[in-house]
């Protein structure tokens, strides 16, 4: 089954993970044992949830003492009939092992029913229940949901064996909202999981936002139910062997110059780094290019403008993502003009009320194309930020990689998008963040960190300020990057104690402090100052 959704090629190239896939094996044993449990896998668009899921299923789906099945949930809740079939017969497929290309027939109960009949009669008779119950002249459609549902259960208790059942793209349930005859769809979902002591859910999601919503917020059905796990960007190290493994199924060398550069300006991003990888290679083989930091920099930018580009057919898709009103798509070209703005300036610029702008914000938060922080608001893609600044500003058509223009952009992209990706931090949060996963329990830049049991990157307090990275076991630690090209003063060290009362602070600075914020530190025991040599240990 697991090869018609994960191709062997893709196989081949799976790296890192370690800790979601132990997650999901920890979580499997725990089911063998009888425990059933909810987890999820929440991050941003093809950063590789599903990736790790295939790569989960792909390992262990021959334990015959479990059931598996995987169901995507994007393009399949259009309305709850149609779910409901689709629904049972994945379940259906997957049960019986059925690894051929046929799913529309599955789509068909009365088909599910004869497969099942011939294995496990006892589980047909479910079917058959559905089956009756949909054609009913007013079709029940709470009834038909809820026996879609609770198939696996059935599925699980007839076959007597635990199931782990894998929901991609959860988050998409919440269409159901708008079908009058339901109701509240999480709050019902939750109320027909709760049943299924023999089922591992494990769940997943882009848009951090919405699944944050459904998976922490205390008026959610779901809260505290669902154990989530959050998956970021490679580090150094996995970017550098998930380089190598693409290129050796290519058969092409990136120097380690380009390497470099490749990894910088992708910060590490999976679906990135393949796609310029592989757009490195292309340029390379058709016009023989050398492969230096500078043509790889102006590659990233072709691929950027370029309307066949997968990146741009990517990057455009995410864009008109943030479907609804043209005030979504005005503020994002708005910020990717001038970003960083505050709300008043982006109500400004598009001549709106600031409480239009603020839903209108709260909405591409929701989807995590926007981010604030310090009460500014930016792109939270740096490559999304210079896709919408290309296709709007700069709508001069076809580029090659000869044009002199190429050159003149190249120049002015390279400068303003990596200051984008390092100030703004992302490839430095990254670093910081698997630094201290790395260093915890050491002696480092002069003190003595803990060994953490939570470590939480991007922290957001209430009142929507962000914090790097949040540390804690019994104490609590904040650790803030400033990287910009000038001294840090006592204004950022009062700036960061302001934010949020925890037990030590840690400042790092690109350049270093200056003389007031280093006197404090050495009286107070709170106050940690490193500088960027205590991170380039890593
Ligand atoms: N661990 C990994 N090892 C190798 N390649 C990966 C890994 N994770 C992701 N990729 C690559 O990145 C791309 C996106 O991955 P995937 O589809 O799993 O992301 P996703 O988060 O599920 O995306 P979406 O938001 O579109 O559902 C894939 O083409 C895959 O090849
Ligand atoms: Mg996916």
């Amino acid at each position: 089954m697991i090869q018609l959704i994960y191709p062997e090629k893709t196989q081949s190239l799976f790296t890192n993970r370690v800790t979601e896939l132990k997650a999901l094996e920890f979580y499997k044993d725990k089911l063998l044992r009888g425990e059933a449990n909810k987890i999820a896998f929440i991050g941003t668009r093809r950063i590789g949830k599903s990736t790790v899921l295939y790569e989960f299923i792909k390992r262990h789906s021959a334990d015959r003492r479990l059931l598996w099945a995987y169901v995507n949930l994007q393009n399949l809740v259009i309305e709850p009939l149609s779910f409901s079939k689709s629904y049972i017969g994945l379940a259906t497929k997957w049960a019986l092992k059925d690894a051929t290309d046929n799913f529309p027939r599955y789509e068909d109960p009365e088909f599910c029913m004869l497969q099942l009949q011939k294995l496990h009669p006892r589980a047909a008779e479910h079917v058959y229940q559905f089956i009756k119950a949909s054609q009913n002249r007013d079709i029940p459609l709470k009834s038909l949901l809820e026996l879609a549902f609770s198939f696996p259960h059935i599925l699980s208790e007839r076959l007597k064996r635990p199931f782990i059942v894998i929901i991609d793209e959860f988050q998409e349930i919440t269409a159901f909202k708008n079908f009058k005859q339901l109701p509240e769809i999480l709050g019902f979902l939750r109320a027909v999981l709760q049943a299924h002591n023999r089922i591992l859910y494990v769940f997943a999601g882009s848009y951090v936002c919405l699944m944050r919503n459904i998976i922490e917020k205390s008026n959610s059905p779901f809260f505290g139910q669902i154990k989530p796990y959050y998956l970021n960007n490679f580090d150094q190290n996995d970017s550098r062997l998930y380089l190598g493994k693409l290129c050796k199924q290519s058969r092409f060398e990136l120097p380690v110059e380009a390497e470099k550069s490749v990894i910088q300006s992708t910060a590490g991003h999976p679906f990135y780094l393949e796609l310029l990888a592989n757009a490195l290679d292309e340029a390379q083989r058709l016009e023989g290019i050398e492969l230096t930091t500078e043509n790889t920099q102006k590659v990233l930018l072709l691929q950027l403008v370029n309307e066949k580009s997968p990146l741009h057919l990517h990057l455009r898709y995410i864009y008109e993502d943030a479907r609804g009103s043209a005030i979504l798509h005005g503020i994002l070209k708005a910020l990717a003009k001038a970003e960083p703005l505050s709300i008043t300036e982006i109500a400004n610029r598009l001549s709106r009320k600031v409480g239009a702008i603020q839903i209108a914000l709260s909405e591409l938060m929701k989807v995590d194309l926007v981010t604030r922080k310090n009460k500014n608001y930016f792109i939270s893609d740096p490559l999304l930020r210079w896709w919408i600044y290309f296709k709007f500003y700069h709508p001069e058509g076809a580029f090659s990689l000869q044009d002199q223009i190429v050159q003149e952009l190249s120049d002015d992209f390279r400068e303003k998008y990596l200051q984008t990706t390092l100030e703004l931090g992302r490839a430095k949060e990254f670093e910081l963040y698997y630094f201290v996963s790395k260093v915890q329990g050491q002696q480092v830049g002069g003190v003595t960190l803990p060994a953490f049991k939570t470590l939480i990157k991007n922290y957001v307090l209430p009142n929507g300020d962000e914090i790097d990275l949040f540390a804690r076991n019994k104490e609590s630690w904040v650790f803030e990057l400033q990287w910009k090209n000038k001294l840090v003063g006592m204004k950022e060290l009062q700036k960061l104690k302001k934010k949020i009362q925890v037990d030590r602070y840690v400042l790092i600075s690109k350049r270093g402090f200056t003389k007031a914020p280093r006197a404090y530190a050495e009286d107070s025991s709170d106050i940690i100052l490193w500088g960027a040599e205590v991170l380039a240990q890593a």
